[in-house]
């Protein structure tokens, strides 16, 4: 299921270059699990929204040759110019600026997949974000979302390892794969196609505790106390029907 990450990660360079660009856990390994379960392929037009430093966009366009716009709010479109043309996908990849939150500046029916990857509990934790997106994907394309969780609600009993770490931004946007899916249950136009724990939890946030980014540090005692025992990497799946 890895094989484009895992053939990635065998050169010394590459590797340099994950550390320098991953923005949490491995998203070139989300990207791969989430898109393995989806029909890519070199003509589909897809919305990489939150593609921070294009992990999953390099993904998307070099496995599957698909045209690719790669939107984000940190990370601007120039810094992932300029990385796309270091890369070699320049010609299929996008870079545009986007706060998915103002609404976004594309066609409806533009896109045969909206991909998103470790990006879409920043702004898609309320009832009005998915209905906002769903006129963007053609009838019968998908919406699909790797994001970081949690294996249960914690309400008001935040763990007592996890207190230290916890805080407001953490509380509004990680939560159970129950919790998003009665989220979107909620939205219409779309149907469910598939919801689940991620396999590659455990790996892509080790990969991301290698990387070259300040908050490592931290990151590294969070997972430390965490002990495998609350976080999660969710996937949720809906068609545009
Ligand atoms: C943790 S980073 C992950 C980036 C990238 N997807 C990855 O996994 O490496 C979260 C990303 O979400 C993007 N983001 C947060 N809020 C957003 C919004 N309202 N609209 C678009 N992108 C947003 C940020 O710009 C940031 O790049």
């Amino acid at each position: 299921m890895y094989s484009f990450t895992n053939q990635f990660m065998s050169n010394d360079k590459n590797i340099e270059f994950l550390k320098a660009t991953m923005m949490g856990p491995n998203a070139m390994r989300l990207a791969e699990e989430l898109a393995s379960h989806l029909n890519i392929n070199e003509n589909m037009r897809i919305l990489d929204l939150g593609c921070g430093c294009g992990l999953s966009t390099l993904l998307l366009a070099k496995k599957y040759g698909a045209s690719v716009f790669a939107a984000d709010l940190w990370i601007s479109p120039t810094e992932n110019y300029e990385r796309f043309k270091s890369i070699g996908i320049d010609d299929k990849a996008v870079p545009i600026f986007a706060d998915a939150t103002k609404g976004l500046p594309f066609a409806n029916g533009y896109f045969e997949l909206l991909f998103t990857v470790d990006a879409y509990h920043y702004f898609g934790d309320t009832g009005e974000m998915l209905p906002s997106l769903i006129p963007f994907v053609k009838k019968g394309g998908h919406i699909a979302v790797a994001i970081p969780g949690l294996k249960y609600e914690f309400g008001e009993n935040v763990p007592g390892e996890m207190q230290p770490f916890w805080n407001s931004e953490m509380e509004r946007t990680l939560h159970s794969l129950d919790w998003w899916k009665d989220l979107w249950k909620k939205a219409q136009g779309i149907e469910m196609v598939d919801s689940r724990e991620m396999g590659c939890c455990r790996q892509a946030w080790e990969e991301w505790l290698t990387g070259y980014q300040s908050i490592v540090a931290e990151d590294i005692k969070m997972m430390e106390a965490e002990g495998g025992k609350y976080f999660n990497l969710i996937q949720l799946i809906a068609k545009v029907i």
